[in-house]
Formats: structure tokens, C-alpha cells, sequence
């Protein structure tokens, strides 16, 4: 009987020590989309409007910059135009650059990554081309 006993508790102690350690697998965090690419890949050459530039602003500026969402901010940088318009004026570079003299965006949230900076200064230096 005793036997039994403690074969149950090692049983029940190894599951125990199973779900924790299962646990700490899934609670780590995910970062959030778009912001970070995969370590060691930053590509910055060749990023073109539609397949790199958008999804990136939709991802980190759409909660108050989409055009339905303007409301928010007063500013919407949907579309090319609109986007092109912040390129012009040298807000684009200089909010998310945190430069001096503009309003740091994404406002209130963490800076955008060293590579989403880059890849959007990369196609800001090729003349900002909607392609
Ligand atoms: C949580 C809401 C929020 C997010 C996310 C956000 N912005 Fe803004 N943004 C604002 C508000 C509010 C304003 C107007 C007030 C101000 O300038 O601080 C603004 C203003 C701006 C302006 C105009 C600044 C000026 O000097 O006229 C630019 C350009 C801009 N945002 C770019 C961006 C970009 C690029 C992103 C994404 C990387 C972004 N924002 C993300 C809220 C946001």
C-alpha cells in the first residue's frame, strides 16, 4: 500500500513539474507584428511603396492614422498621396526618428525598430516612388 502511495506522488510531482514547465514555453511574448523582422535580416535595399512601406505604416499607424480613424490625429497616412504628403514635408522621417522639433510617433508607443526606420529612410532616398 505504501508503495502505491509514492508511486502517486511521484507521478502526481512529475506532472506538476510538467505543466510548469509547459507554461513558461507559452508565456513568452510575441512582438507585435510588422515591428520586428527576424534577427540578422534587415533588408532595406529595392522597398517598394505597396509591399513594404504600407503594411508597415498600416501595421504601426492605422490605430489613429487610417483615414477612418483620423478623427484621432487629424492626419490620415492612407494611401500613397497621403503618405507622399508627409514624405515632402519631412514630418514622416522626423516623427518616427524622434527628431527634435516633431511630435514623436507612434505616439505614446514604443519607437518603431532600428530596421522599419531604415527600410522607410531606403525608399524615402530613392525618392519615395509608388511602386
Ligand atoms: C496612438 C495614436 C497614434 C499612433 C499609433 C500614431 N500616431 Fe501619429 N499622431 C497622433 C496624434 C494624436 C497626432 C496629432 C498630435 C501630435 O502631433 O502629437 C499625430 C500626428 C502625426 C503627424 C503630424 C505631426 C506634425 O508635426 O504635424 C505625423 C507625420 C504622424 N503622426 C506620423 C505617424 C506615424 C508615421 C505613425 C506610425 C509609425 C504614427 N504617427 C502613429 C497619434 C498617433
Amino acid at each position: 500500500m505504501k508503495k502505491i502511495i509514492s508511486i502517486l506522488c511521484f507521478c502526481l510531482l512529475l506532472m506538476f513539474y510538467y505543466s510548469c514547465s509547459k507554461s513558461n514555453e507559452t508565456t513568452q511574448q510575441n512582438p507585435p507584428p510588422g515591428n520586428n523582422p527576424p534577427p540578422g535580416a534587415c533588408d532595406t535595399v529595392n522597398m517598394q511603396y505597396a509591399a513594404h512601406i504600407a503594411p508597415l505604416i498600416q501595421t504601426n499607424c492605422f490605430s489613429c492614422h487610417s483615414t477612418a480613424n483620423m478623427a484621432i490625429s487629424g492626419i490620415s497616412l492612407e494611401g500613397y498621396a497621403n503618405l507622399k504628403a508627409r514624405v515632402d514635408d519631412g514630418k514622416l522621417l522626423g516623427t518616427i526618428t524622434h527628431a527634435a522639433g516633431f511630435s514623436p510617433m507612434p505616439k505614446g508607443l514604443p519607437k518603431l525598430s532600428d530596421c522599419n526606420i531604415n527600410r522607410i529612410r531606403g525608399w524615402i532616398n530613392r525618392g519615395a516612388p509608388n511602386n
